[in-house]
Parts: structure tokens; sequence; C-alpha cells
């Protein structure tokens, strides 16, 4: 086996498919997590689909003194953090809960690394940064935009904070991977997205109002500035998404790295839009989908997709599912947890 990693937030969507993939691709793997928008389901998928008995260790890593136990138990040189909250919507509602939480967590991650003399850390990051960008596709020399919301500027804070640390202490490695807009399931349809209460991202909504569980989707607007009037979204898949963390820490163990931070767009290099996906989605599931059009959404960017050249190039990495693969997947996910 090679190295074991640590993946804090590993019970939940884009962390579950990540720990599969670490151990496809033969690493160990450590979970932690404190279920708090996740549950065992997600800890179980995982080791269900890889046969490996995968340690789960339930804990709040803004609780240091507990979180400290993590390191004190396991062997593991290289961490992915996933643990953080990420409703939009809610942040800018309670700014301070996104900030103690995802700013903390994140800063015992780095402070225990250091202490126990671990290197490598993968922080999610997301296309969010960017904001409305001037120029399409964005590359990672695209200017960041200041956030909108408490939940981006704790994407940028803790993207500072990993720069920062890396620049001060000789021992630590990070990457940041911004991921553009993360849909769908594994193949085996035992891990997937869990939203809690009503889904604010579209994907799950679509799903929910296929299975019937919501009435009608709405689509917030047809009149932004773009060939059919809705948003365009850079739609990856979560289980390409997730290879991309596995070639990440790989880079750095190998000691690959150009420089000792780097920052990696996570997308497919396409735009798509909204209604593009809504009927994606019905024709790949042969279903109607019951929807209307809406004003637009507070603090939605018309359109952004990713330059994938670094990571293509760097990483050796590209996304390979098809949208249309993806799309089943999320409906066969939803029928999974809906019993259809
Ligand atoms: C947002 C965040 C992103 C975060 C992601 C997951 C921004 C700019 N982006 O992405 O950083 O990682 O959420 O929490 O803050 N839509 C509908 N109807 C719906 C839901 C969505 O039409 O019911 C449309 C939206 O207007 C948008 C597209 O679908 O055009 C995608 O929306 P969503 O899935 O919420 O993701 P983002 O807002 O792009």
């Amino acid at each position: 086996m090679k190295q074991t990693v640590l993946v804090s937030g590993g019970a939940g969507y884009i962390g579950s498919h990540t720990a599969v993939e670490l151990i496809n691709a033969g690493f160990g793997v450590v979970i932690a997590d404190n279920l708090s928008n996740s549950d065992m389901s997600g800890v179980e998928g995982v080791r269900k689909i890889t046969g490996v008995d995968v340690p789960f260790v339930n804990v709040d890593c803004c609780d240091k003194e507990a979180f400290s136990k993590v390191f004190e138990q396991y062997d593991f040189d290289s961490v992915i953090h996933f643990a953080a909250y990420k409703a939009v919507g809610e942040s800018v509602a309670d700014p301070m809960k996104y900030y103690r939480n995802n700013l903390l967590s994140f800063m015992n991650v780095i402070d225990l690394m250091r202490e126990y003399g671990r290197h490598n850390i993968v922080f999610s990051s997301s296309a969010t940064v960017y904001g409305e960008a001037d120029q399409l596709p964005v590359t990672e020399q695209t200017p960041r935009k200041p956030a909108t919301s408490a939940y981006g500027n704790t994407k940028q804070m803790c993207e500072d904070i990993l720069r920062d640390s890396v620049a001060a202490y000789e021992a630590l490695n990070g990457i940041a991977l911004r991921y553009f807009n993360p849909i769908g399931a594994h193949p085996s349809a035992l891990i997937g997205e869990l939203p809690r209460g009503v889904p604010q991202n579209l994907v799950p909504f679509i799903t929910q109002t296929a299975a019937g569980v919501r009435e009608c989707l709405s689509i917030f607007g047809d009149d932004y500035p773009t060939p059919d009037g809705s948003c365009l979204r850079d739609y990856i898949d979560v289980v390409d998404l997730a290879k991309a963390h596995v070639v990440a820490i790989a880079r750095m163990i190998d000691g690959k790295s150009k420089t000792r931070y780097e920052i990696f767009n996570v997308g497919t290099g396409n735009g798509t839009s909204v209604f593009e996906l809504v009927r994606g989605f019905e024709r790949v599931n042969n279903l109607k989908l019951n929807y209307k059009v809406a004003p637009r959404r507070p603090g939605d960017v018309v359109a952004i997709w990713a330059d994938t050249a670094l990571a293509n190039e760097e990483l050796g990495w590209k996304a390979e599912r098809s949208l249309d693969d993806t799309l089943a997947s999320a409906w066969a996910w939803e029928k999974h947890v809906r019993g259809l």
C-alpha cells in the first residue's frame, strides 16, 4: 500500500468519492468528519465500494484538542481538507458561522500538520473566487474578485492562509484545487450528494423534482446575455473531480510540484447552460421535468467555465466522464436514495 491520507470531511459528497479513488489508486485512507452535514452512509458506501474497512473518526476539526488525537493515532503524511460549510445563501445570512467553522478548522489542520511533522495538503477551493470574471475561460492567473458571500470569502482566505503558511514553513507543500460545479454520483449509486432540506444547487433540485419530492424546478433567469438566456457553468463529474485530488497528492509525495504552493482549476473546460443541462437530463434519463422560468437569483454570475490547460499539462488530469453519463448517475443516485 502507498502512503495513508487523512480525508477531513470524508463522509461528505466530494470527500467520500475522493476516499474511494484514493483507495483505488493504492493509498490508505483515514476519514475524519463530525457528520454535521453528512451521515455514516457516506463512510459505509466507501467501505462497500472498496471492500476496505476504512477507519472513521467522528471529530470536529474546530476542536483542536480532539482533532490532535487523529494525528497522534494515525500515521499519514498528507491531508485533503474538505471539512467546511458550503451553502452560499446561509453564509450571507450567518457569516460568523462560516468564518468560525471554515477558517478555524483549516488553521487547526495546518497547525497540527506542523506540530506532528506532516507535509502535504490539498485544499478544496472553488471557482467562486473568480466572481464575475472579465475573460472566459478563467485560468489560474485570472484575478480573483472580491467575494460576494462569506462562503466565497472563506475560500479566498483559506487559499491565502495556505499560500502564506507554505511560504513560511519549509516543510509544508500545498495545492488548492478550484472546483467548478461538481455534479453526479459514483457509478455504483452507493455514494452521492445528500442535501439537507431544500437543495440550493441545480442538479439535486432537478433530481428531487424528477423523483416527485419537489413540485417544480425554477430556472433562475432566461434573460442573461448568453445564447439561450440562462447562466453558463462548468459542470464537473464528481468522480473525475475526486481523481484530481489523487494526482494532486501524488504530485506532492513524488516531489513533482513546480512550486511548493500551486493552484489548479478543476473543470471540464465547457460552459453548459441551465436549459442545456435540464434538457440533457430529460433526454438521458428519458423523463419529463416539471420546470418554469423564474426571476434571476441574486448573486449569480452570468457565465464561468475553466481553462483546464494547467491541470491537463501539470497534473496529467482531465475530465473523462461525459455529461450524459454524469446526469444518468445523478438520477441513479436519487432513485437509490428514494428507493425508486
Ligand atoms: C455555487 C457557488 C459555488 C459553490 C456551489 C456549491 C457561487 C458563485 N458559486 O455555485 O462556489 O461551490 O454553489 O454550493 O457562489 N439554478 C437554477 N435553479 C435552481 C438552482 C440553480 O436555475 O433551483 C441555476 C443557477 O442560477 C445557476 C446554475 O443553476 O445558474 C448553477 O447553480 P448552483 O448549482 O447553485 O451552483 P452555483 O451557483 O454555480
